[in-house]
């Protein structure tokens, strides 16, 4: 029942640091249970998502020592079972990379099918085609996926689309398999990246991550590793549309600027000046945004996981911009909540027609997602009064200290509590 209040109109400024990235943490999680040693991750985000992957393991036996917040030992080896139930799945989508560990560790799996962010259908018909042209069997039991093989054995596997989830999990089953494993369009994303760098870091055999082929050469184990995760580009852009929306100078700290090339790109486009001081960007932003038109693609596209933060900038920039998702069938579904603080959005399918309004005006809004909640954080802070956000464990998925980070850059952001039965703010924190 927590929410958010936030009394919009503050100029941001100081420094923010960006956390460890969100999508590398929760496929290189999964990807420890391929290891026979001790893999010791470092900057691992402190957000809900990873910690029910950790919990996830934890259940399923593995020995998990927390060092500090953020880094973290795990060792799966006495990890027995090749079945992860429903009732420890149904929070996240990224337990769908335990089908591809547990198939590359035991040549079984058994896992419900994964929750996680509701935009439309989310099949998993690449990841299925993936394994089974590795050599495993794949049918659907009871509301389980069922995979087995007497062996993997690598294969050539061109993905009908760019699948981000089928590509980490094709990796994550082929890194052990016998022979050649060839990814043919596979996706790009600094995150497949960060695991290919995280299964080398183990001994395996991995070439192209970043490239559309990825070549893994099959190994017959994998060792302890120590390594340390990039920096969530995603964060890294929802606060600089932060800045650009509410206005400010700050620096960006702790962030990969190349990842984050056509954010930047757009930010600028927009009248935001972005400098590249080399592992952080510094966002400045009068407040005042020029129209422009965006359309979502896969790496190194913009990303579709900055779309409602961007969405939500265009809606008070001078003129009209048209915004295209490409790749997701419904992610426009939080319109209807900016539309309550004054936003005038239509929307036809993937493309919305924004008619930019002077300004926001605060309201009782809903997270109806993780990056839809992002976004209804920029807008209070660029919104005239009171923005009240409700359904806030979808933003607590994927950002830390959320709170926090926003205050110290001047924010007026704060969490409460409302008590069930009663309608009425109760406690401050
Ligand atoms: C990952 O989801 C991210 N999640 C998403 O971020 C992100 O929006 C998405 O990639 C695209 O960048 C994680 O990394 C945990 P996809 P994923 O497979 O892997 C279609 C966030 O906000 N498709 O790349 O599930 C699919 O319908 C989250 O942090 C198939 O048709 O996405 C979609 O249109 C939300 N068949 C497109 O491909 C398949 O088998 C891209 O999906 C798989 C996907």
């Amino acid at each position: 029942m927590d929410k958010f209040i936030i009394n919009g109109g503050h100029q941001l400024s100081g420094k923010v640091h960006i956390s460890g990235a969100k999508n590398a943490a929760v496929a290189i999680i999964p990807a420890a249970i391929l290891s026979d040693g001790v893999c010791r991750i470092e900057n691992i985000p402190n957000i809900s998502d990873v910690s029910e992957l950790i919990r996830i393991l934890y259940e399923l036996g593995a020995d998990i020592k927390m060092i500090t917040d953020s880094i973290i030992e795990i060792n799966c080896s006495h990890i027995a079972s090749h079945v992860v139930p429903l009732e420890m799945t149904r929070r996240i989508r990224a337990s769908s990379y335990l089908m591809g560990a547990m198939l590359g560790r035991f040549n079984k799996a058994k896992v419900a099918p994964p929750g996680g962010c509701d935009f439309g259908v989310r099949p998993i018909d690449q990841h299925i085609k993936g394994f089974e042209a590795l050599g495993a069997r794949a049918t659907i039991e009871t509301g389980m996926v069922n995979l087995s093989a007497d062996r993997l054995i690598g294969s050539h596997i061109y993905l009908d689309v760019v699948s981000v989830g089928a590509t980490i999990n094709i990796m994550l089953a082929a890194v052990k398999a016998k022979g050649l494993t060839v990814i043919e369009n596979a996706a790009r994303e600094p995150h497949i990246v960060d695991l290919a760098n995280f299964l080398n870091s183990m001994g395996a055999d991995i070439r192209g991550a970043g490239t559309d082929v990825i070549k893994i050469r099959g190994v017959s184990s994998l060792g302890g590793t120590t390594y340390s995760i990039i920096p969530d580009q995603i964060e890294a852009g929802t606060y600089m549309a932060a800045v650009a929306g509410a206005g400010g100078d700050v620096i960006i700290d702790g962030v990969i600027p190349k990842h984050l090339e056509s954010i930047t790109a757009k930010l600028i486009e927009a009248g935001v000046t972005v400098e590249d001081l080399g592992d952080a960007v510094r966002v400045i932003s009068n407040g005042h945004l020029t129209r422009c038109n965006v359309k979502t693609m896969p790496h190194p596209g913009f990303p579709t996981d900055m779309q409602p933060q961007f969405t939500t900038l265009l809606a008070a920039a001078d003129g009209t911009s048209m915004v295209t998702e490409g790749v997701w069938d419904a992610r426009f579904r939080y319109v209807d909540q900016l539309t309550l603080m004054g936003a005038q959005i239509q929307v036809d399918g993937k493309v919305a027609v924004i008619e930019g309004v002077d300004r926001l005006k605060g309201a009782p809004v809903q997270a109806t997602d993780l990056r839809a909640g992002a976004a209804m954080v920029i807008a209070g802070l660029m919104a005239s009064g009171t923005t009240e956000i409700s359904e806030i464990q979808h933003i607590e998925r994927g950002y830390e200290n959320l709170i926090e980070k926003l205050t110290a850059i001047g924010a007026d952001i704060r969490r409460v509590t409302v008590a069930p039965t009663d309608t009425s703010v109760s406690k401050a924190q």
